[in-house]
């Protein structure tokens, strides 16, 4: 087992990897958590994997009521979170019930919302079973709920007492939804260290037939990457903003897509024009672009807007930026590599060279 360290302070916690369902229960036995533990999961999830977790929780001394939410980003909001917190109501949950986020991104951003909301915050955990979760949204303390206006718009940072994770559910993620966590793992090797982007360069197959000590070491580094910007800026002052590398343009991509392109497809084309556009601002040479592209390529990703269904115009395209809620003081900020490895959040790019490259 491989324990990645996230410091915060009183608020600190380990991300354990490799760890295995089988002994999860054992492994929250010394949070001095109450008896009982609600397991919030959907019907996708819970049919695959459940019932290792629920056995070892149960041995450990737990006892579980399980909180099924429908499959779907759809259900990531306010009514959903409600139900959740009636099901702990009725059930006599207390401040010292855990809730057990069991599932992806979705399951595990509701399941912290309610968490850090129900009687002004309860303990959770995380037990993520993609890959996006395992190396992003489990990590960090963003928790959310979805407005039918917008996005992620109700939310609360809320750290995990632990995040458990067994890569070996991930043998059943369909493959579309691993490419889309991989975008996520492409993105830290760009942005912060150069030799893991020639490991993912160097062992493409071995990550994508899911080799186990290939699995963890990107599951560890990207874990580690993001612990390590989290530990530093919790609370996305400055340098968290570093983690939303080709994420400017691949929301607006989302929006324009109307949300029916997956998160990671959005993220790998943003990538590349982000990196192009760093190349055109002068700030690196065409090298970082040439291989951000080729890697984004070889993992199976788009890398163009050609591809998508409704192709947004660059007036579309920049006007959903705008007013994405990270634009500040007028100005979208970008983050822009330097070299591969490395990368700066600014405001100092060509409106003129972002549109040439959209057209
Ligand atoms: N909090 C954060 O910091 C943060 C960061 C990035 C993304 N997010 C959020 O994460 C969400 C996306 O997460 P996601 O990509 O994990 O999507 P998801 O939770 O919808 O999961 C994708 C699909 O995979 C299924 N699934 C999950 N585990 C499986 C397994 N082991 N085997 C087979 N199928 C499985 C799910 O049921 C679902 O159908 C979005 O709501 C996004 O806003 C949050
Ligand atoms: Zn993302």
């Amino acid at each position: 087992m491989h324990i990645v360290k996230v410091s915060l302070g009183d608020r600190s916690y380990d991300i354990e990897i490799g760890s295995g369902l089988d002994d999860a229960g054992a492994r929250l036995q010394d949070l001095g958590l109450g008896k009982k533990i609600a397991l919030v999961t959907n019907p996708t999830v819970k049919k695959l994997h459940a019932q290792r977790l629920v056995d070892s929780l149960k041995k450990a001394g737990f006892t579980v009521m399980s909180i099924d939410i429908p499959d779907g980003e759809q259900y990531k909001n306010l009514d959903w979170a409600n139900s959740i917190y009636t099901a702990l109501l009725i059930n006599g949950f207390d401040r010292k019930s855990a809730l057990v986020a069991f599932g992806g991104g979705v399951i595990g951003d509701l399941t912290g919302f309610a968490a850090a909301t129900f009687m002004r915050g309860v303990p959770f955990i995380q037990v993520p079973t993609t890959l996006l979760a395992m190396v992003d949204s489990s990590v960090g303390g963003k928790t959310g709920v979805n407005h039918p206006m917008g996005k992620n718009m109700i939310g609360a940072f809320y750290q995990p007492k632990k995040v458990i994770m067994d890569q070996d559910v991930l043998r059943s993620l369909p493959k579309e939804e691993l490419l889309s966590g991989m975008a996520e793992v492409i993105k830290y090797g760009v942005i912060w260290d150069g030799a893991f982007f020639e490991y993912l360069d160097n062992n493409r197959e071995r990550i994508l037939s899911l080799d186990h000590e290939a699995v963890i070491h990107i599951i560890r580094r990207s874990c580690e990457i993001k612990a390590d910007v989290v530990s530093k800026d919790e609370r996305e002052g400055g340098l968290r903003a570093i983690l939303n590398f080709g994420h400017t343009i691949g929301h607006a991509i989302e929006t324009a897509e109307n949300y029916t392109i997956r998160h990671g497809y959005a993220v790998a084309i943003g990538m590349v024009y982000a990196a192009r556009l760093a190349q055109n601002t002068g700030l690196c040479d065409a090298s970082v672009p040439d291989r951000v592209e080729r890697l984004v390529a070889a993992y199976g990703l788009p890398t163009n807007l050609d591809v998508l269904s409704h192709r947004p115009t660059a007036t579309e395209l920049m006007s959903t930026m705008q007013i994405d809620k990270k634009a500040e003081g007028g100005k979208v900020k970008f983050v822009l590599p330097t070299r591969i490895g490395e990368a700066v959040i600014t405001k100092a790019w060509d409106e003129r060279q972002l549109q040439e490259l959209i057209v």
